[in-house]
This record gives C-alpha cells, sequence and structure tokens, in this order.
C-alpha cells in the first residue's frame, strides 16, 4: 500500500526516485512517474494493467516548458495552451527526438498538458529547482485501465492501493474541480481534430483555432476512445429523450436497486424508489459529480444506473461521451 502525503516536496523527492506518486489535478488523479525515467514509466503501466500500446500524458509547468519535449509546435498548439493553460486542455504535438517510446507508445506525437492544481504545480517548481531542466511528469489518469477515473485521493487508494508499492505516495488534494478528464486536441499546422472530449468544450476551443474531423484519417490510440471504457459494474442506461424515460420508467417501476443520476429540474418526475445518486443543478456540477456516483452505484451494489443525459454543449458533450462509453461497457452484464 502506498502512503498519503500532503507535502509536494516530499512527492518530488519520490518522484526523483523512480517512485509512482498519485498527484490532484483540475480534472481527475493521475498516476505520475518522472518522465525521464524508464524504470517509473514501466511501473506506471504495470501498476495500471495498461497495454504498453496506450501512450501516456506528460504534464509540464506552461507554454514556454513545450519547447523542450516537443521536435517543433505546430501553432495551433501555441495558440490554445496560451490560452487554456495551466487547464484541462492535453496537446498532442510531434515529440522530441529523445523522448522514449515507453511514453508514447512509439509514436512520433507527445501529448503534454500543464495541469491547474497548486500542489501539482509546486511538485513541477520542485522538480524544476533540483534537475535544472523543464521537467516532466508522466501521468495516465490513476485507475485501473478501463475502470472509472477518480477524482479523489481514496478512490485512487481503493484501485491501485494493492497494486503500488509502499514507497509510492499518493498526494491528497482534495477532490477535483472538473471531474472528467482533459480535452485531447491533435495539433497541425492549419487546425486541429478533438480525439477526446473533455474539460475545455469544442466551443471554446474553436474560438482560438480552426477544428475539424480527421478522428479515422490520424488514427491515433486512445484508450479513452475505447466504446467500452470509464465502465462501472452496474448496467448503465442513458436517456435522452422523453420517451426513453418512460421506457425506463416502465422497466424499474418497482425496483429497489435502481440508481439514477441527472440535473435536478429532469429528477423531478422519476420515481420514488430511484436512488438519487447526483442531483447536480449544473452541467459543472454534473461534471464534477459524474464519477464519484458510478463508483457510489457500484459501492452499494446496484443492479442499474439510469443517467439522463444533460444538453450537449459545453461540458454536456464529455459528460455524454463518458456516459455512452459507460453504457457500453456495462450492456449485458
Ligand atoms: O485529465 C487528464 O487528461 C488526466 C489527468 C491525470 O491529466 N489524464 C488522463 O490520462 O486522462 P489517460 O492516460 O487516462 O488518458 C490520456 C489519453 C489516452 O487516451 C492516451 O491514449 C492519449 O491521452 N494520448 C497520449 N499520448 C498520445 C499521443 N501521442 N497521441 C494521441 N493520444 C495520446
Ligand atoms: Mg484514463
Amino acid at each position: 500500500m502506498p502512503r498519503f502525503t500532503t507535502s509536494p516536496t516530499e512527492a518530488a523527492e519520490a518522484l526523483l526516485a523512480d517512485n509512482l506518486v498519485a498527484l490532484p489535478t483540475e480534472t481527475v488523479y493521475g498516476l505520475g512517474g518522472f518522465a525521464r525515467s524508464t524504470v517509473a514509466v514501466a511501473r506506471i503501466f504495470s501498476a495500471k494493467g495498461r497495454p504498453p500500446s496506450h501512450p501516456v500524458i506528460v504534464h509540464i509547468s506552461d507554454a514556454d516548458a513545450m519547447a523542450h519535449w516537443a521536435r517543433d509546435i505546430p501553432a495551433p498548439a501555441l495558440t490554445l495552451a496560451r490560452a487554456f493553460w495551466p487547464g484541462p486542455l492535453t496537446v498532442v504535438v510531434p515529440r522530441a527526438d529523445w523522448v522514449s517510446d515507453a511514453i508514447t507508445g512509439g509514436q512520433s506525437t507527445i501529448a503534454l498538458r500543464a495541469p491547474n492544481h497548486p500542489l501539482f504545480q509546486e511538485v513541477l517548481t520542485e522538480l524544476a529547482d533540483q534537475t535544472k531542466t523543464a521537467p516532466g511528469i508522466a501521468a495516465p489518469s490513476a485507475n485501473r485501465f478501463g475502470k472509472v477515473s477518480p477524482t479523489t485521493a481514496a478512490h485512487v487508494a481503493t484501485d491501485l492501493g494493492p497494486h503500488l508499492e509502499p514507497s509510492d505516495l499518493i498526494l491528497d488534494g482534495g477532490a477535483c474541480d472538473v471531474g472528467v478528464e482533459s480535452t485531447i486536441v491533435i495539433c497541425v499546422e492549419h487546425g486541429v481534430h478533438i480525439a477526446r472530449a473533455g474539460g475545455i468544450s469544442t466551443e471554446q476551443i474553436s474560438e482560438f483555432v480552426p477544428v475539424f474531423d480527421r478522428e479515422a484519417a490520424l488514427n491515433p490510440r486512445v484508450p479513452g476512445a475505447l466504446v467500452s471504457h470509464y465502465a462501472p459494474a452496474a448496467a448503465v442506461s442513458v436517456v435522452r429523450t422523453s420517451a426513453q424515460f418512460q421506457r425506463e420508467r416502465q422497466r424499474h417501476l418497482l425496483g429497489a436497486d435502481v440508481g439514477v443520476l441527472g440535473l435536478a429540474e429532469d429528477l423531478e418526475s422519476c420515481p420514488a424508489n430511484w436512488l438519487r445518486l447526483a442531483s447536480p443543478t449544473t452541467v459543472d456540477e454534473y461534471a464534477h459529480q459524474l464519477y464519484s456516483s458510478l463508483r457510489r452505484a457500484d459501492e452499494i451494489g446496484l443492479a442499474a444506473v439510469i443517467a439522463i443525459a444533460p444538453p450537449n454543449i459545453g461540458l454536456g458533450a464529455a459528460i455524454i461521451d463518458r456516459l455512452d462509453r459507460a453504457s457500453s461497457g456495462s450492456a449485458g452484464r
């Protein structure tokens, strides 16, 4: 079992000694390793049970640090980094030659992001002071591969505790603000392609750079894009229309092991026997509570979760994306 800490200095020292440290970000907790350490990066993959072909995001302090990790920086990447960093946006750019294949899954690109969490930034500052270079922390979400991402330190301990060593740490920075992962954009000179919806909306991005659809052509390996990902054990049904809502109502009118989540205004007409897992009043609050609600459904042992989709704008797009994946992962179970 890893130890909990609240000290960024202790976290930086552990990283420099090739240990793993679960770190808070504004999106979800990451399982961090010093990105220059091949030992640490290999351990991230084994602790998560993640296939080696799936690359990890390298977390850096700011837009200036990008030049150290990238071979060249397409103009849209710099524009977006300046607009949204530190924040829930990951840019995929051509990688510097020295970056290891273990980080990039052998691809010619690297995913970079500057997280907006004071403790994480303090760890990066400590590493910069000690190493005199632009430090990077390789960190996928701190969950077992394919499972719901952690938004508290306790979630990390539950999921990964048995897979980590006593010399590893969990840096406790409280509950994550945003609650869903960063938006991933693949950057080329003339614009970006959104590979994963997340904390920054398509609408926000397209205010700064052209957004185009080239998923098939670019063919990135994004595990968060597998159809079944973020899957709880309960069977999740996503409700988008009132006809779908009526159907679920008929199916689960009497069931005692049914949970529901959705915007408070959409929950008013739900049967009383449905357990309110979350009833946020805004879309941002919905994102913030999404993963912990799905976890709670499993903790209580619910058989079914009915998720009422929020409007498909802003963070709503990321929520619907994760709900759809959760529902296809649990279908038939
Ligand atoms: O909010 C987040 O992004 C969180 C926090 C911890 O920063 N991290 C996260 O990491 O969600 P992970 O590993 O669960 O998802 C990162 C995604 C993966 O789907 C991975 O395939 C993709 O980023 N990725 C990494 N490098 C890539 C590359 N060179 N090209 C395309 N996709 C890449
Ligand atoms: Mg993940």
